[in-house]
């Protein structure tokens, strides 16, 4: 299990591939869970959602980019999307990577394309995640974070639970939306919890803790049981529905993404589309081995 988890998290972070996929168009099965590469199939995709009751949160896929001019076409994409989702009056806010606006080349001039997509997101009332990226991003994403709460109310970001000192930054954003997730990358020990149980446990405590302190809170998770104790957590705490949402990703566990709206909780899918769809797919494919069942569904298809 470890194996595969650590041979697909490589061949994610595999630049040549990434950047060879792009010109592949969606293959191996990635379109079960990719959007479609352009903006038209992103934008029916979450009308589709929407009529069932489901907020969504859209992914112009991209990361490792190391040029300037990559970061800037990036930045672009990013506000188109932004236009396209209140243009199409469609219920969605947007995931954003830094990597993708330039994160590696310069913090500052990440920032400034980060400034950029926020004004117009202010102007269009939409909210804007901060996916979390490796440990190695962490401190500058959460410092970019602090900058931009300066000046903007709609922005987050994610806290991963296997990180030791996750609880100290939960409570460092105290009423800022969080999107609470285990974790996706691999990091050392002296980083990050190892054991599937620890993070399980870290993943509730987070949750719980951020909910208290009257926080608004993303619950990303696939795991039943990690949702069935906080449906109870949250009953025997009189916490307000309008507090927290459960979120998946577009493609996994449909049915219980909707079974959950039946009981009326807020709901929300990321919904992942575009070129760069390589690293994002290889991530759903480290996480559990049945995810390879995509790629013999894809191949054989
Ligand atoms: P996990 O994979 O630990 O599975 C636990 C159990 O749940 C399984 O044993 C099984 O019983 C059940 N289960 C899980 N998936 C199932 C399926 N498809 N079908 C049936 N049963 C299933 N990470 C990160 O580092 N940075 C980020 O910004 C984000 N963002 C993000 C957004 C959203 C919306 C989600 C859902 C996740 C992320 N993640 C992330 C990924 C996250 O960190 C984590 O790697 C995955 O969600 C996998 O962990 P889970 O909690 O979903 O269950």
């Amino acid at each position: 299990m470890s194996l595969t988890r650590d041979f697909f998290i490589s061949l994610s972070q595999n630049r040549l591939l990434n950047k060879g996929a792009k010109r592949w168009g969606l293959r191996l099965g990635a379109s079960k869970v990719v959007a479609g590469t352009d903006m038209d199939s992103a934008m029916k995709t979450i009308q589709k959602l929407n009529d069932l009751g489901i907020a969504c949160t859209l992914d112009n896929l991209g990361e490792f980019v190391v040029q300037k001019e990559e970061a800037l076409k990036a930045k672009q994409k990013i506000i188109k999307t932004l236009h396209a989702i209140n243009e199409n009056q469609v219920d969605s806010h947007v995931s954003i990577k830094l990597t993708q606006i330039g994160l590696d080349i310069e913090r500052n001039f990440c920032l400034e394309n980060m400034r950029d997509i926020m004004d117009v997101a202010k102007e269009l009332d939409i909210f804007i995640n901060i996916d979390m990226e490796d440990y190695a991003h962490y401190e500058q994403t959460l410092d970019i974070l602090k900058t931009l709460l300066n000046d903007f109310d709609n922005v987050g970001t994610v806290i991963q639970s296997y990180l030791h000192q996750a609880e100290k930054d939960i409570l460092d954003f105290k009423g800022v939306r969080l999107r609470i997730v285990k974790g996706a990358y691999k990091e050392n020990e002296d980083i990050a919890l190892q054991d599937k149980n620890a993070i399980d446990k870290n993943f509730l405590k987070l949750i719980k803790t951020h909910l208290l302190n009257n926080s608004f809170t993303s619950i990303a998770t696939h795991d039943h049981h990690i949702i069935k104790d906080i449906k109870e957590f949250v009953q025997e705490n009189n916490i307000s529905k309008d507090l927290f949402e459960f979120q998946m990703l577009y493609g996994f566990r449909s049915d219980l993404q909707k079974q959950l709206v039946k009981e009326g909780y807020a709901f929300c899918t990321y919904v992942p589309f575009g070129e760069d769809w390589y690293g994002y797919f290889m991530r759903r494919l480290a996480e559990r081995p049945q995810n390879l069942n995509l790629i013999f569904k894809g191949i054989f298809s």
